[in-house]
């Protein structure tokens, strides 16, 4: 697995925005794509906000998706197969390039037809604990014009990137603006950040 680890972290380097279009196994990314319909039937999403703790507001023009928070406590085998693929791409990426992370939160998103998170970085001002985004998508056959591109703004280039099933996205979260445009069709996703606290 660490091959798949590599590929990210050099894309990385190379590029500001790391991707891999295989980081999740087929299998992880089934097992995730059914419990998100489970855990959606179950009424267990809530809306997602933007700002951190007393600043949190609720704007659906800013971002229109649900999220559901991954917890080891959930004992659910998906999310613990994930978390444990996450513990040990971090304790790869602090032993190749002491990055000193000590802390990751991961959450699903889930998009419904229409729905969008307009420009922003995922650094709080107020909290400068998230050091990397790591998104993972969740959604076979994704097509061009099923919309719903995450778009990466670097310095000299804009990356568009289809939420293709199996695909992971890293990069920096105090320094990357970024966007997902309205998606066409329900669009899946398990998105995180890797802290140091
Ligand atoms: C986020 C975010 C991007 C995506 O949740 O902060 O920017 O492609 N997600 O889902
Ligand atoms: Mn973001």
């Amino acid at each position: 697995m660490n091959n798949h680890f590599d590929t990210i972290i050099e894309s990385y380097l190379q590029h500001q925005v790391g991707i891999d279009e295989l980081f999740l196994t087929q299998t992880l990314a089934e097992g995730m794509q059914q419990h998100i319909r489970q855990l959606e039937k179950d009424n267990s999403f809530v809306n997602a906000g933007i700002g951190n703790r007393d600043a949190l507001q609720y704007q659906d023009q800013t971002r229109g998706d649900r999220i559901y928070w991954l917890d080891k406590s959930h004992e659910n085998p998906f999310e613990l197969e994930f978390l444990s693929r996450i513990d040990d791409f971090i304790h790869y990426l602090n032993s190749t390039c002491y990055t000193g992370i000590n802390y990751c939160e991961f959450h699903y998103a889930l998009y419904d037809s229409g729905s969008f998170y307009k420009r922003h970085i995922d650094q709080f001002r107020d909290d400068p604990n998230r050091k990397f985004s790591l998104i993972s998508y969740l959604n076979e056959d994704w097509l061009e014009e099923d919309g719903g591109q995450l778009l990466v703004y670097g310095t000299d280039a804009v990356n568009s990137i289809s939420p293709a099933s199996r695909k992971a996205v890293f990069f920096k979260s105090d320094e990357m603006e970024h966007e997902v445009v309205a998606t066409n069709r329900k669009r899946m996703s398990v998105t995180g950040w890797l802290k140091q606290i």
